[in-house]
């Protein structure tokens, strides 16, 4: 029986927005204060935004592309062109230009795992160029940016809406799926990778309950992912990281589904710490483990894990009171090796780890 979900209940996580004043403002979730407050946040400055991405209150792969993108944009809007314009023409793109590679450069390096970032920065500055290389001036520049990221912001809810029609064909009637961190619709623009199957099959009647891992240490299961999950009316269980094994030992776990934040070209995936172990656990007792990513989560210029680079957090992170002493080490990501990855899918469709097309 089809099940009625409540999407509209979810929020839109990341928005560029323009003032009744001309003026471009980056809109937020700020994912910091879930679960028990949802606050919407408003900037009109592009280091606020670097901010949000380094401090969590904006996360997820493609909602930190999309943050980033902004993030130029509205240093465009907002002062680079008209900064760049206070001089002459011909000066004043080369200037526009300078600084736009400078401000691209900062941005990209708030976070290093999830490729998204450093793509949608990307995408933002080859229009800039384009632009540029036409002749447009800086303010003709930032507009063109700003529809740039409106767009990004519509592909990406578009392209989770096809993982999710791919991702649910995978699933049976009334399936136990548990995920490891949020990649939901928070961890988006709308609507989710691994969740936005979760949601794709539950208009289906095919998901009878997801189990979500609190995802230690920052705990983007227990705040986030159950917090959407019962917005959105899918019935789910929080369970502490450590007790997947017993869950999947009882039976009670038809599949795993998780984001990512890099992959490689051999399909070995980056995504929260944690992950590599779940998907140890799913192996060992014979549950898919299923990897749902846009294609701008594929780093084609590696050929393996080996090579991704793992975010290191703050030690307060793991023991806010620190302790004489005792060191830690807080990574925020792990690498699964494409040999226990079951299968990717992507907005293009269902792909064997080593058979990605991208
Ligand atoms: O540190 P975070 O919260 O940004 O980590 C997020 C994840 O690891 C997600 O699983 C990943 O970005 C995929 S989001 C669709």
């Amino acid at each position: 029986m089809d099940h009625v979900l409540h999407l509209e209940k979810l929020p839109r996580t990341v928005e560029l927005q323009r003032d009744g004043d001309g003026r471009t403002c980056f809109a937020y979730v700020d994912q910091r204060k879930l679960p028990t407050d949802l606050v919407f946040e408003r900037t009109d400055v592009w280091r606020a935004v670097v901010e949000a991405i380094k401090t969590l209150a904006v996360r997820g792969a493609p909602a930190i592309g999309v943050a980033g993108a902004a993030a130029v944009a509205l240093w465009a809007s907002n002062g680079g062109a008209s900064a760049a314009t206070a001089h002459g023409c011909a000066e004043a793109s080369g200037q526009f230009a300078g600084e736009l590679a400078a401000v691209a450069d900062e941005v990209a390096a708030a976070r290093p795992t999830a490729v998204n970032l450093a793509w949608g920065v990307r995408r933002v500055v080859d229009v800039a160029q384009a632009h540029l290389a036409e002749g447009a001036l800086p303010g003709e520049v930032a507009d063109a940016l700003f529809d740039e990221v409106k767009r990004m912001e519509a592909e990406d809810e578009a392209v989770n809406r096809a993982i999710g029609a791919h991702g649910a064909q995978l699933l049976r009637p009334s399936s136990r799926v548990l995920t490891h961190c949020n990649a939901g619709s928070l961890a988006t623009a709308f609507f989710g990778t691994a969740l936005g199957v979760v949601y794709a099959a539950a208009a289906k009647g095919k998901i009878a309950r997801v189990y979500a891992d609190e995802t230690r240490p920052v705990g983007q299961g227990a705040r986030l992912t159950v917090w959407e999950l019962a917005r959105a009316g899918v019935p789910c269980t929080l369970i502490c990281d450590n007790m997947a094994a017993s869950l999947m030992a009882k039976g009670e776990v038809d599949a795993v589904i998780v984001g990512a934040d890099r992959i490689a070209a051999n399909g070995d995936v980056a995504n929260k710490i944690g992950t590599y172990g779940v998907a140890v656990l799913a192996h060992h007792h014979g549950i898919p483990f299923y990897v749902a990513a846009p294609t701008s989560t594929i780093d084609a210029t590696l050929a393996d894990g080996s090579g991704i680079p793992i975010e290191e957090r703050s030690p307060a992170e793991v023991l806010p009171h620190p302790m004489p002493g005792v060191e830690v080490w807080n990574p925020a990501f792990d690498v699964t090796p494409a040999a226990l990855v079951t299968r990717v899918i992507t907005e293009k469709g269902v792909f064997e780890p080593s058979k990605l097309v991208y």
